[in-house]
């Protein structure tokens, strides 16, 4: 079985990456020969969709898939053919970064039909999981509603390849060092509290959440994985 791991931050080795990895782990645990392949989106150079509405043209030569033709072409078509998406994301001025989210727009509107009701021709379906991590807490997140603000991208993962599973990372440590940056609103104290104790934990949510999406995968590729539960 083949995962694509999205990674919408810049940084490669950070929170979103860490959290994905961690994902990772957590379904290598319940399928040991599955493959990742990473795409982290900030190495790309592309736009999100120019409404060329090729996708949607009847009979056109790109009907069903996105005919902007940039680096980003083959990976869409390579990770609408996988068995599971995990997609990594910082909020960024209370929303998923800009870069990730172009990236979403080219890989979903091509599946999106526009009938009266929205449905999907993508080629497949398959497990979809988000995976925020944020500065603020827990409380705060609820209190500015992120929920409902991250829910756009999520609601048409959800019509074109099957409804997400969704997964927070509070209060995360944005510096290294946060000596060496100004950053008053936060306390250095808490912050290493975090990173020292509270992270682990999430990493391990973050497995768990991935043994799930394995089972996920199990259940709607079951010859593909060779689950021995299922004949
Ligand atoms: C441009 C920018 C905007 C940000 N906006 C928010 C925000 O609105 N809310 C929030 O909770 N965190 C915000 N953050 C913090 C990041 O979401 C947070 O540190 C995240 O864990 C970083 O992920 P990374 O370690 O993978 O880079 C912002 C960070 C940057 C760089």
């Amino acid at each position: 079985m083949v995962f694509y791991v999205l990674n919408g931050s810049p940084r490669k080795n950070h929170n979103t990456a860490k959290i994905l990895n961690s994902a990772m782990e957590g379904i290598r645990s319940i399928l040991p020969d599955a493959e990742f392949k990473w795409i982290h989106v900030y190495d790309y150079s592309y736009s999100g969709c120019v409404s060329c509405y090729g996708c949607k043209r009847i009979g056109g030569k790109y009907y069903g898939r996105c005919a902007k033709r940039d680096s980003i072409s083959g990976i869409l078509a390579d990770i609408s053919r996988g068995d599971g998406l995990l997609i990594g994301s910082p909020v960024f001025f209370h929303d998923i970064p800009g870069q990730l989210r172009a990236f979403l727009e080219r890989l979903l509107y091509p599946y999106l039909v526009y009938g009266q009701e929205y449905t999907s021709i993508a080629p497949k379906r398959f497990p979809v999981a988000f995976f925020y991590t944020m500065n603020a807490t827990e409380e705060k997140m609820k209190q500015m509603n992120y929920p409902v603000k991250l829910s756009a991208m999520e609601e048409y993962a959800g019509i074109v390849f099957s409804e997400p599973e969704i997964f927070y990372c509070f209060d995360t440590c944005q510096f290294d060092n946060y000596q060496l940056y100004k950053a008053d609103r936060f306390s250095e104290k808490e912050k290493s509290y975090i990173k020292k104790e509270q992270f682990p934990k999430d990493c391990l949510r973050a497995a768990a959440l991935g043994e799930k999406i394995a089972r996920k995968a199990i259940c709607q590729n079951p010859i593909v994985s060779g689950n021995p539960g299922r004949t």
